[in-house]
């Protein structure tokens, strides 16, 4: 071990600047396992392989998005909003070239993948930022099919137009839809005016004073309900667009399908700040995944899906034209959608269709596993994660520790490759928060049966959610919150794997 530690002040910094190299901590007792360590490539050589390699490239530049009959300024991949999709199977090499022609560094993170961490692209943890005018090729094999996203993993990019979908497919795949369609949906700030800007949104909450603080930090007055399962206050900015697959509701997608025809909807929210409920006019959603996991196919009439979370949903198509809507959860704004579309004319008004009355929401209790449990085995070590406000100031905190004082919270989320890990989130918050752990994905704790596999968890204001996992991908993994702003306020640390 060659580096001494480096974690406290400047770790934070170095995270979000990507420009200070690796910062480490150390203990004198244990060896951290490095991105580079061989365990990581050990790791990576045993993954099962398919022979395969998809190559693709991305360039993050500044550009124009339409965004339906009004443009912005932004940040895109590829000039374009989402980003260019990337397809691969289970098994296959990725590589992609990563071209940053950005004012700023950069990084590419592959939400969802169980990859190799040195390719993970959280930059002073994984390796290196990309800097303006640099090149960066991402390869490592994807070990799991499912729906996936990417998107940077510096300071507040992701609210500008930097994601796009990651589609692994499954070569047993059972279902077999007729057509499928990626929908993204978003909350949208970026180049609608001056200061409207994720930095700027960023600096304004950083500067609120510690009377607006007080509905955030108490989950007493969160107002949870059967109604409003994440509370009432949805979120810390204000969005003047919901998007789906980059449209505003005035110039919504149109997604085509003959009637009759069996509609696979993945469903990503690539949202900084937003939660969304959604639903398809005139159809029930049959879930049949969750975070890329198969589950027991459960009908609902709508879901809430947070920030890094995605769903699979089936639908039978019927015959016209038919609004697919996604409220934005606990706060205004008007509705992102897009149109299901089997015939050409006639269609969706401008009204947004009535949401379902006494609609069945789906709920994690819904959500059985369909395969790929873990397997019984007893816990070896228990982890827990407090999420609150600390102080009178915008600071979100894990076990009441923020991202530039988290040397000793890095310490004790430690773990060793091979155990079954347990980690609680309780949320003593008024806010919802999205957890999300890199580079593995969990299992919900349940009474007496197997909870869903996923990476990203809602945790609601008040609740205490279980999860485990398998220490089984060696390496430095983040583990956030996905609001964007609370993770760039502190909301963040590292599962460190340790020898
Ligand atoms: Cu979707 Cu740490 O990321
Ligand atoms: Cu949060």
């Amino acid at each position: 071990m060659s580096r001494r530690a480096v974690l406290a002040g400047g770790a934070a910094a170095a995270l979000s600047s990507g420009g200070a190299g690796l910062a480490w901590w150390w203990n004198g007792r244990e060896r951290l396992i490095e991105p580079s360590s061989s365990e990581v490539a050990h790791g990576e050589a045993a993954r099962p392989h398919s022979g395969r390699t998809v190559r693709s490239a991305l360039s993050a530049r500044e550009g124009m998005a339409a965004l339906g009959f009004q443009s912005a300024a932004t940040w895109l991949y590829g000039g374009q909003l989402p980003g260019p999709a990337i397809r691969a199977r289970t098994g296959d090499v990725l590589d992609v070239e990563v071209h940053n022609l950005l004012p700023q560094s950069t990084s590419v993170h592959w939400h969802g993948i169980a990859l190799r961490n040195d390719m993970d692209g959280v930059p002073g943890l994984t390796g290196p930022a990309i800097k303006p005018g640099g090149r960066f090729t991402y390869r490592f094999t994807l070990p799991d099919p499912g729906t996936y996203f990417f998107h940077p993993h510096l300071g507040v990019q992701l609210d500008r137009g930097l994601y796009g979908p990651l589609i692994v497919e499954d070569p047993e795949e059972r279902l077999a839809p007729d057509v499928e369609h990626v929908v993204m949906l978003d909350d949208w700030t970026d180049g609608l005016g001056s200061g409207t800007g994720p930095d700027s949104q960023l600096a304004a909450l950083s500067s609120a004073n510690g009377m607006s603080m007080m509905d955030m930090s108490n989950p007493g007055h969160a107002g949870v309900s059967a109604t409003a399962p994440l509370g009432t206050d949805g979120g810390d900015v204000h969005y003047r667009l919901h998007l789906i697959n980059g449209r505003g509701p005035d110039d919504p997608a149109t997604l085509a399908a003959k009637p009759g025809d069996t509609v696979r909807l993945r469903l990503i929210n690539a949202a900084a700040d937003t939660a969304y409920r959604v639903y398809l006019q005139g159809h029930r959603l049959r879930v049949t995944h969750a975070d890329g996991f198969a589950v027991v196919p459960v009908m609902v009439d709508e879901l809430i899906i947070g920030m890094g979370e995605r769903y699979d949903v089936q639908v039978v198509a019927a015959a016209g034209a038919f609004t697919l809507v996604g409220t934005p959860e606990a706060k205004g704004g008007r509705s992102a959608r897009a149109v299901l579309r089997t015939r050409p004319g006639g269609g969706s008004d401008d009204a947004l269709p009535p949401r379902v009355q006494g609609a069945r929401t789906l709920t994690y209790d819904d959500l059985v596993p369909l395969g790929d449990q873990l397997p019984t085995r007893k816990v070896d070590r228990r982890l827990s994660l407090r999420l609150s406000l600390v102080g009178n100031a915008y600071k979100w905190a894990l076990n009441d520790k923020v991202m530039e004082d988290m040397q000793h919270l890095s310490d004790s989320l430690r773990v060793h490759a091979g155990e079954r890990v347990e980690l609680t989130y309780r949320n003593d918050s008024g806010m919802f928060h999205p957890m999300h752990l890199h580079g593995h994905t969990f299992e919900l704790a349940r009474d007496g049966a197997p909870g869903p596999r996923k990476d990203t968890v809602i945790v609601a204001p008040g609740a205490t959610v279980a999860t485990f996992f398998d220490a089984d991908n060696p390496g430095q993994w983040m583990l956030h919150c996905h609001n964007v702003y609370h993770q760039a306020a502190g909301m963040e640390t590292v599962l460190s794997y340790r020898t």
